[in-house]
């Protein structure tokens, strides 16, 4: 091992927000380096020390690696590290406007601590422009030192897909930029080692927060076309999936399919994109108009279902009671951020008698304060109901019995 590889070695590294993206940060950089996991939530922090990981973020075995690895919520246990890796929460605010206040205050605390010769990286999701117009400035007015003199800058999206252990942070490609080239080479050679991915450089630190954001824009694009699609399939009196099955025989076909679009990345993201090319004078409507249709899901879902029940199921549609099976955003996860089967309960609450909601994989308690719905969380009896109605086809539900499932709603 030459010396220069030798010291890299000996770099400690600091992960900053635990969450889906922090957590898994750290179990792998723990492998290589001397590494702190901060987050601002003690509970979090207790609950890690523990080895324990309510939100699924990794495996027993990575979260294993917990064991070797300082956890505080105390800034000051960070001051002797070199690499500090932020993966801060960027979502949006009740009216759609992004929200990076935890960004900034990560920054403000950072600025704080760090001192010369360390590089700071950031991995949330973020408009271009972000980390060179606020996170930078921030780090100096704080720090009273200047950015590729004093201290260095890297920025590296994250692409993990809570739940697919096909697509892991060691197994995809990952982009990552720096604030000059030498930063660049130094974070390559950490992070290679580090996650073991194939590290693919940006050419600019705004280059590869764009990337991020058309990663997950074109996302929403083309399954708002999927949900436009599946509406045209329903007036032919043909099935989507059957449709989409054929077409993606074709090498350039992307193979999306229809739903309700929820969780942290594809429904907020465009929303970042659609902030800032707004503040430049360009309006994006293609991007807008994307958004609008994989958001009106919700209703048509919820009118289905009606239209549907009332079609299948005899007696009065007010006087039934109906069983949800799902809640988190996606299948056979239990993230609940930004779900729209919430938004489904509160128009289908408007013609039932009762409505309810079992997801076993599911935190009841945050299910409650955060959207004020209580989902059952234990098996029990579901002869009680008039309709059983699959919106998230988690596995676990294979075996039940279902008057409706969300392919037939969409
Ligand atoms: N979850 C994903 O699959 C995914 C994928 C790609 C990109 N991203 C992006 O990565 C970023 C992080 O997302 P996430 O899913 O890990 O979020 P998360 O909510 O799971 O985790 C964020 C963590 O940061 C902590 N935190 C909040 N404010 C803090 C503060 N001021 N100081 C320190 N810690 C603080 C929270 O307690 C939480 O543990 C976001 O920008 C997101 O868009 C997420």
């Amino acid at each position: 091992m030459d010396t220069q590889n030798a010291n890299k070695y000996h770099e400690k590294v600091a992960v900053i927000g635990l969450g889906y993206v922090g957590l898994p940060l750290l179990c792998h950089f723990a492998e290589t380096y001397p590494t702190c996991g901060f987050d601002i939530d003690k509970s979090r922090i207790r609950q890690l020390k523990n080895s324990e990981d309510a939100k699924d973020c990794v495996s027993k075995s990575l979260l294993r690696r917990l064991e070797n690895v300082e956890l505080t919520s105390d800034w000051n246990e960070l001051k002797n590290y070199s690499v500090l890796i932020v993966a801060a929460p960027t979502p949006v605010d009740k009216d759609n406007i992004p929200d990076i206040q935890a960004l900034k205050e990560i920054c403000d605390n950072i600025g704080h601590i760090i001192s010369k010769g360390t590089s700071v990286v950031f991995e949330s999701t973020v408009a271009p422009g972000t980390t060179e117009e606020v996170c930078i400035p921030i780090l100096e007015e704080e720090s009273g030192l200047k950015v590729n003199i004093d201290f260095f800058v890297g920025y590296s999206p994250e692409r993990i897909n809570v739940g697919d252990s096909q697509h892991s942070i060691n197994t995809v490609p990952k982009i990552l930029a720096a604030s000059n080239a030498d930063t660049l080479l130094h974070l390559t050679s950490l992070y290679e080692r580090g996650l073991g991915c194939q590290i693919v450089p940006a050419p600019s630190i705004k280059v590869a927060e764009a990337a991020k954001l058309y990663e997950n824009v074109q996302r929403d694009v083309l399954i708002a076309l999927a949900n436009q699609y599946s509406e045209y399939c329903n007036v032919e009196g043909i099935d989507i999936q059957e449709v989409t099955e054929c077409a993606s025989t074709k090498w350039n076909f992307a193979k999306v399919h229809p739903g309700l679009v929820g969780g942290h990345c594809i429904g907020v993201d465009p929303y970042y994109l659609l902030a800032r090319s707004s503040s430049k004078g360009l309006q994006l409507p293609l991007v807008t108009v994307a958004r609008n249709i994989n958001e009106r899901v919700v209703k048509k879902v919820a009118e289905n279902i009606v239209k549907r029940l009332a079609d299948i199921v005899k007696g009065d549609l007010p006087t039934m009671k109906i069983l949800i099976l799902g809640f988190s955003y996606k299948a056979d996860c239990k993230d609940i951020r930004n779900t729209k089967v919430s938004d489904v309960i509160t128009e289908l609450e408007k013609h039932f008698k009762q409505v309810d909601c079992f997801d076993p994989y599911v935190d009841a308690d945050k299910a409650f304060n955060e959207y004020g719905i209580t989902v059952k969380t234990e098996m029990f009896s579901i002869d009680d109901y008039d309709a059983v109605v699959e919106l998230v086809p988690h596995k676990c539900f294979n075996g039940i019995n279902k008057t409706i499932s969300i392919n037939e709603l969409l």
